[in-house]
Parts: C-alpha cells; sequence; structure tokens
C-alpha cells in the first residue's frame, strides 16, 4: 500500500544506487552474549554498509537524491568537501564514477591524526581509486568557501557545477533517510515485528533527520530515533538535528512541527573529539567483529553501538521490545586507523 510518504518522496527525482532494500540481520550471538535472549529483548542490524557501489554506507542514501536533482539539471562535475577520512567522498567520488561525472573533492585536516595510513589508506586510497581530483586543506579552513569559489570559476568556463555541502545533510539529501524508514516499515511487516528504538551515530545529522522526519509522516513519531552525537556536542548535534528534520518534514509537504524534546540524541560517546578514538569504541568494535564477524567503523558506528552497549548495560530496555541499529558503513576508515587498533 502507497503511504503518503511514499508519495512525498516520489515527487523528487533519485539516481538508482542501491537497487533494492538493504537487510535486515537478527544479531543472535550478540542477544546471546548481552543477556538480550533471556530477558526477551531482540537486537536487529539494518546493513547500510551492505551496498553495491563504492564500498557502500549511508552517504548513497543522500547521494540518490543528490544525484537524481544533478542529472535533471544536466550537471557535468561535482565538488564536495569533508575531513580527510570522509566517507561521504569516497562514495561521492565512487558514484561520480559510476555516472560519469568529474568529482572533485576539498577535504580538511580537521582530526589531529598524523599516522600515515591516516594519511594515505583507507578513504583517501580509495578516493584516488575512483579518480576524483583532491585538495587538502588545514584544519580549520572553510573548505565550503573555497568549493564555492572553484564552482564559479568553474562554471565561468561553461561547466554545470554542483556543490554537496558537508556529509550531503541538506534537507534533499536527508530525503534518503526518510526513504529508509519507509523501507524499515516494510521490513517490519514482513518480518512480522515492530521495532521500538532505532539506532544511528550522529555526524552532519541528515541521517538522524531524514529517518525521524519519515516516522513522523508514517504516523510513529520522531522519538523512533535515537542517535549518538560524534561530531559535535550534545546540544549542537540537537539544534542541527532539530532544524534538519523540521526542513525535510517542510520540503515533503508536511506542515508537522518537530518538537525538540522529541528528538532523542545522546552525547556521552563524543569523548575528546571528532575522530579521536574512546576505549568504549574500541571495545564496541571488536565486540560486533568477534560475536558477528561484522565489521563497524571507529569514527562513526563504533560510537554508536559503545553507545547502544552502555544502554543495554545500564538496563534501558524492557521485555518485547526490538531494537534496529542501522550499520552506517564506514569500514575504509579502520585501515586509517591501524595503529589505533594495533597498540
Ligand atoms: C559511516 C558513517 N556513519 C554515520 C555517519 C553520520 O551520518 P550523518 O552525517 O548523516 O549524521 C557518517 C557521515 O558523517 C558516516 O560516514
Amino acid at each position: 500500500m502507497q503511504t503518503l510518504l511514499d508519495m512525498s518522496l516520489s515527487s523528487f527525482a533519485r539516481a538508482d544506487l542501491l537497487q533494492g532494500p538493504t537487510p535486515i540481520q537478527r544479531a543472535e550471538r550478540l542477544e546471546q552474549l548481552l543477556g538480550l535472549k533471556a530477558q526477551g529483548i531482540g537486537l536487529f542490524l539494518k546493513r547500510d554498509d551492505h551496498m553495491l557501489i563504492g564500498g557502500g554506507g549511508n552517504k548513497l542514501r543522500k547521494l540518490e537524491f543528490h544525484l537524481g536533482a544533478a542529472l535533471a539539471a544536466g550537471v557535468d562535475t561535482v565538488i564536495t568537501i569533508g575531513g580527510l577520512q570522509s566517507n561521504h567522498a569516497r562514495l561521492t567520488a565512487a558514484v561520480c564514477a559510476r555516472l560519469g561525472i568529474v568529482c572533485e573533492l576539498i577535504l580538511t585536516r580537521s582530526v589531529p591524526k598524523a599516522e600515515v595510513d591516516y594519511e594515505l589508506n583507507g578513504n583517501v586510497l580509495l578516493d584516488q581509486l575512483f579518480g576524483a581530483d583532491i585538495r587538502v586543506l588545514a584544519g580549520g579552513s572553510d573548505s565550503l568557501t573555497e568549493a564555492e569559489k572553484r564552482a564559479a570559476h568553474l562554471r565561468e568556463a561553461g561547466r554545470t557545477v554542483l556543490v554537496i555541502p558537508t556529509g550531503g545533510s541538506t534537507p534533499l539529501g536527508s530525503l534518503g533517510y526518510a526513504r529508509c524508514a519507509a523501507e524499515i516499515a516494510q521490513q517490519e511487516t514482513q518480518l512480522g515485528l515492530t521495532f521500538n528504538q532505532v539506532v544511528v551515530p550522529n555526524g552532519s545529522a541528515g541521517t538522524h533527520a531524514g529517518l525521524a522526519a519519515g516516522f513522523q509522516l508514517l504516523g510513529r513519531g520522531t522519538s523512533m530515533v535515537k542517535s549518538y552525537s560524534v561530531l559535535s556536542d550534545r546540544d549542537t548535534s540537537a539544534d542541527r538535528t532539530v532544524r534538519l528534520t523540521q526542513d525535510a518534514l517542510t520540503l515533503l509537504g508536511s506542515s508537522a512541527v518537530v518538537e525538540a524534546s522529541e528528538i532523542v540524541i545522546d552525547g556521552s560517546q563524543l569523548g575528546e573529539g571528532y575522530g579521536l578514538p574512546t576505549p568504549a569504541m574500541l571495545d564496541a568494535v571488536r565486540l560486533m567483529a568477534r560475536a558477528e564477524g561484522l565489521l563497524i567503523d571507529p569514527v562513526y558506528s563504533g560510537k554508536a553501538f559503545a553507545g547502544l552497549l552502555g544502554d543495554i548495560r545500564q538496563g534501558r530496555f524492557q521485555r518485547g521490545d526490538n531494537l534496529l541499529f542501522v550499520m552506517t558503513g564506514g569500514t575504509p576508515g579502520l585501515y586509517a586507523y591501524r595503529e589505533t587498533f594495533q597498540v
């Protein structure tokens, strides 16, 4: 049955980069090890790391909408920005390669890390393989202004250019995760269960905001989604997420007003800052690998999963609850953090 959300989404151009839903798997070994099975609590994994282009990850959902609009506008060049180890930059480079569009990346040294693997391995290696043009700026640089300047220069030379801001987290990009909410709701019907809580990392907020907007339009409320902030402190993340959820809902033609108290964000996992490892993240990445044979990344999913483990251990869930942890990809980051994991 077509929902209001499906109908609203269908009016936007979308490049089909996913080619179907990503799987949901039950994490049975984790359920055993964490004592969830005995308590009658289900733990499921939404495999958004399992996609068909560029190594996969959450950014592909946002890029479906950005590139849909870009193709309709005849764009020949995409410029995007991010940290040196940006997954969004890597996936933009991969998608542009697939679509025959020139890709320029303006990357910033936003994390105080200078190991050779951080500089050259992981996403940086893949950006190069996908044929992107890469420029690296010092930490603290205004890369968006640089991208706009570069775009103006290319436009003067006759090129048609799209600039995609950090993480693809505009209202349009967030629609990718509103669409994911619809996908999860369909999978609930197929699985014969209902999720109480969908858990994600929060960086530039588009993943949280899109899911929250989608669940709001499905009549489930924005508080279905809980995120752990990994880029900024809790309040900064919350402001950004409330605004983006509101803008995504407006873009979808809804007049719903987002209540800040219904946007659920936990700031406990940031540690010393964006991209800086925490002991809880290291434990979480190792637990996922050793219990389920699955990879999560050190910057985003690793910190979010650490937060979820903390909530589970503090007994925050009850019998009958079903939790859905979204695996957002970013595993090339593991190679950039080799020294962190090998000490
Ligand atoms: C692997 C991964 N997970 C999660 C996120 C966070 O998503 P968002 O920026 O939409 O909050 C990002 C990007 O920032 C990411 O690369």
